[in-house]
């Protein structure tokens, strides 16, 4: 996939606060975000963010953004817009949290804060530019204490998780007055993080914010690194009640055009960018359009399945004498944990995955009298380690099912990436490129199964969906994202893709959604191409 993105050059300085919209000259070489520099790019030019086919269509909503943010504000300068990006995981679903390794890309589609700093009202004002999030206002000498209500399901929650990471990052910081305006295009609870989006956004948002209202900095750039960033973000999202993982946060923030990433969770955080070596197949994002909501759904869905894959790890470790596993973000061990000491003593995946079936042989599943015999620990001490700040519901946990969807899906991450660095051309064969795309596609296919079958998070429609792909073309296709609802990711050949999405517009927007319009498939099905991450934009907010 090519890079249609221009260069910019100067540098981000700014004298005051007040006066930072009008007298940067924000630098960036596109080449400097490749080389995957330590700090969040500051940008003045929209060609750096986007790429030429969708440049046209964000300079008119940029431009609209700033106009509305005109007409909110009327007597303030915007000072800057923070922007971070939705993702489209290809494959690793659903094992961030036991830290494999997963490949998500960071998408077109993202959340745009545009802000004033500088004020002095002492207020945080959050408008969005959706009407179905009313305005929220908080007094900024009230935030550093504030905790956030998980148990409600409320947009500004987001910002606050945003707020509470900020905080982690800087203790001593001093927020100053904000009056910000949000616009996201991503579907939310389709799957492409919308949330994560929403929250590294935010977290950019104030930190450049402070930094910006500092009498010592005489820049916006270099407000907070990148690394800082996601990891902070990926604490500070669990504070809206959903117990996840840092695939989102990380390919949000270090996404990198024309690649996709290959984010690993241990020993440490890192993501590397991973060229595509052909140019001739595409990846289409549709949403099925049944919302999943995580928030509401999380006790019987995602957070439910956190647990299960954390103590099935933790059961392992105790059958098997691993000794006590390291525990990931104070909540419990992983699967990870039991691969890697399994590894020292000499066992492989293919023989953890018998491990597994051998100590989880009740294919029925446990209930938590059992899970404590197998433990040794009591029913209350389980509840209260890891049901209790995300709370579950449950008849019987699926240790067996879950872990060897975990352990299965890792391997089939480690044999994409194999492939994905390896040019069609280096393997042998009459129609080397064509059978390239079939072994893509059979480990995205296969994917998708297991996440059905062992880890149920498909819906019918997603399943309907996938089908209609492959019925229509596609090599391969699958759930992306968290599932339960939201979007299915195909791989198609580049020259049949436009045909393609014409095709599942016919047999499955028009047939399910009767009378839907044009726009509304537009939205939902589209080419996805591989986008830079988080960025601070100033400037004109153009091309
Ligand atoms: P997934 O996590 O499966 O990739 P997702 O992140 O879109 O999908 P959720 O994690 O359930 O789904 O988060 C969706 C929630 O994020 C919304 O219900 C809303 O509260 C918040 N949100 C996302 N985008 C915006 C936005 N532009 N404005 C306000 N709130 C938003
Ligand atoms: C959501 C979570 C991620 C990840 C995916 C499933 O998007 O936020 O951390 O677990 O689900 O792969
Ligand atoms: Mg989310």
């Amino acid at each position: 996939m090519s890079r249609a993105y221009a260069s910019t050059t100067s540098t981000a300085t700014i004298t005051t606060a007040a006066a930072a919209a009008a007298s940067s000259t924000p630098t960036l070489e596109i080449d400097a975000i490749l080389d995957a520099a330590p700090y969040v790019p500051v940008i003045s030019s929209l060609s750096s963010v986007y790429s030429a086919s969708a440049l046209p269509a964000q300079e008119r909503r940029w431009a609209s953004l700033v106009e509305s943010f005109k007409n909110l504000y009327p007597a303030e300068d915007l000072t800057f817009i923070a922007r971070s990006p939705g993702r489209v995981n290809l494959i690793g679903e659903h094992i961030d949290y036991s830290l494999f390794d997963v490949l998500p890309m960071a998408i077109t589609q993202d959340v745009l804060i545009a802000v004033h700093v500088g004020g002095t009202d002492g207020k945080l004002v959050l408008n969005n530019t959706d009407p179905h999030f009313v305005s929220r206002t908080f007094n900024v000498a009230d935030l550093k204490d504030l905790e956030i209500d998980a148990t409600v399901h409320e947009w500004s929650n987001y910002f606050l998780a945003g707020v509470k990471g900020l905080f982690s990052l800087l203790p001593s910081a001093e927020i100053p007055s904000m009056h910000c305006l949000i616009d996201g295009r991503i579907p939310t609870g389709a799957g492409l993080s919308s949330s994560s989006a929403f929250v590294c956004a935010s977290l950019l948002a104030i930190a450049t914010a402070v930094k910006a209202a500092s009498p010592y900095s005489t820049t916006f750039a270099n407000a907070v690194t990148k690394s800082d960033l996601v990891q902070s973000a990926i604490v500070s999202e669990r504070h809206v009640g959903v117990n996840s993982g840092g695939m989102d946060q990380s390919a949000s923030v270090f996404g990198v055009p024309g690649h996709a990433l290959r984010v690993q969770f241990y020993p440490q955080l890192k993501a590397s960018p991973v060229a595509f070596q052909s140019d001739d197949f595409a990846f289409v994002i549709a949403n099925t359009l049944v919302v999943a909501d995580k928030h509401v759904t999380g006790p019987i869905h995602y957070n439910l399945r956190v647990v299960e894959t954390t103590v099935a790890a933790e059961i392992l470790a105790k059958q098997c004498g691993l000794g006590p596993l390291p525990i990931r973000d104070g909540f419990g061990g992983t699967l990870r944990g039991v691969v890697e000491a399994f590894k020292a003593r000499g066992v492989d995946m293919t023989g953890v995955m018998d491990k597994v079936k051998q100590v989880f042989s009740k294919q029925e599943g446990y209930t938590l009298a059992e899970t404590a015999e197998l433990l040794g620990q009591t029913e209350l001490e389980i509840t209260q380690k890891y049901m209790t700040r995300f709370p579950v519901r449950f008849e019987r946990f699926q240790f067996r099912a879950r872990a060897l969807h975990v352990l299965d899906e890792a391997r089939r991450v480690e044999r994409f990436c194999e492939l994905l660095t390896h040019a069609p051309a280096d393997q042998c064969g009459e129609d080397a490129e064509e059978k390239y795309l079939q072994d893509l596609a059979s480990i995205m296919t296969a994917s998708h199964k297991s996440c059905r079958a062992l880890f149920d998070c498909s819906c019918e429609e997603l399943d309907e969906l996938v089908g209609l792909a492959v019925a229509n073309g596609a090599y391969g296709s699958r759930l992306t994202g968290a599932g339960w609802g939201g979007a299915t990711v195909s791989l198609v050949r580049k020259d049949k893709a436009d045909e393609f999405v014409q095709c599942l517009k016919e047999e499955y927007y028009s047939k399910r959604y009767p009378g839907i319009s044009q726009d509304k498939m537009n939205d939902a099905i589209c080419i996805t191409e591989p986008g830079l991450g988080s960025a601070v934009v100033v400037g004109s907010y153009s091309g």
